[in-house]
């Protein structure tokens, strides 16, 4: 089956997409950049202006939706939004047969910045006409140990529970719904356990043997206020736990090297200070 990628390059599509190759799928990738490699079908595009997007359809029969523009205001409305809108038409233009659109469990309980961004392209995934399959995750391990990784220090709110998942057990059942076909449904998929904040980064601290300030805060903000009932959390479905994740730089020497393999503490993420819904936590 030939699947067309959005996001190939980003933190999930990193993971996703030789999980993808490895299972046999025809796999043809979108990026702004000009890319090369012999297992990927590269193509330039960019889904703001729609430059090269509909010519990256021909013999297409799934897509996987990933790229995004997070926290970038209306720039993520440009991506997300509209360029979602864009990627559909092509898609139907083209007779593709399900589109799978990642997401984030919980995007609908608390519809600010990014996440109202997230939930009107998932709309648009839904309402499309098209076969659909939406996959809400919680926060990957992979783009947690990247943010760790950059932050300087991280004000920890204890009252926030995270439930980390690897883009691995993510692009496996990608793959399962990729075979199985459109579901029409939301998916939620979450990590095997919760995590207080400072137990997660208490946790990266002593595996990469850093030293990472927690100052004790309250986050504020709708955002925060969900995840803090619970509500950015669900079903644990995933395996891998942030301890296995973190193990290769950690005591254990018989884990298998899943850091350095999946991108690890090398992933640069970006700065979201003055981006649209980032509230600067408050000292308690
Ligand atoms: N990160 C997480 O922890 C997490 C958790 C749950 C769900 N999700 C969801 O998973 C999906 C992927 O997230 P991610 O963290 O992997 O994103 P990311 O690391 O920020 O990567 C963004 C991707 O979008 C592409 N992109 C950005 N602007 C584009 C444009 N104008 N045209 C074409 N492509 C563009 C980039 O490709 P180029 O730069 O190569 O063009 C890049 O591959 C998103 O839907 C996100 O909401 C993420």
């Amino acid at each position: 089956m030939r699947v067309l990628l959005t996001g190939a390059t980003g933190t999930m599509g990193r993971v996703v997409t030789p999980h993808l190759v490895s299972s046999g799928f025809e796999v043809r990738a979108l990026s702004r950049e000009p890319r090369t490699d012999p297992a990927v079908d590269w193509r330039r595009a960019d889904l703001a202006t729609g430059r090269g997007v509909r010519q990256a359809f021909d013999g297409v029969e799934a897509v996987v939706h990933m790229a995004t523009l997070a926290h970038r205001g209306r720039r993520t409305a440009t991506v997300d939004v509209y360029g979602t809108r864009g990627l559909l038409e092509c898609a139907r233009s083209a007779g593709v047969g399900h589109v799978v659109f990642p997401s984030i469990v919980g995007v609908d309980q608390a519809p600010v910045g990014y996440f109202a961004h997230k939930l009107r392209a998932e709309r648009l995934v839904a309402d499309s006409g098209l076969g659909w399959t939406i996959l809400r995750a919680t926060p990957f391990h992979q783009w947690l140990d990247g943010l760790l990784a950059r932050a300087p220090f991280l004000p920890a709110d204890r009252t926030i529970p995270w439930q980390p998942v690897d883009a691995r057990d993510v692009a496996a059942f990608l793959v399962d719904l990729l075979t199985g076909g459109p579901r029409k449904t939301i998916e939620n998929y979450a990590g095997p356990e919760v995590l207080a904040t400072d137990e997660l980064a208490g946790q990266w601290r002593r595996a990469r043997g850093r030293r990472l300030p927690l100052p004790p805060v309250r986050w504020p903000g709708r955002t925060a206020a969900a995840q803090r009932a619970g509500l950015l959390n669900g079903p644990a479905r995933g395996r891998i736990t942030w301890t296995r994740y973190l193990s290769p730089l950690g005591a254990s020497t018989e884990e298998p090297d899943i850091a350095a393999e999946y991108g690890g503490p090398s992933i640069e993420m970006p700065d979201r200070r003055g981006d649209e819904g980032y509230e600067p936590p408050t000292r308690v």
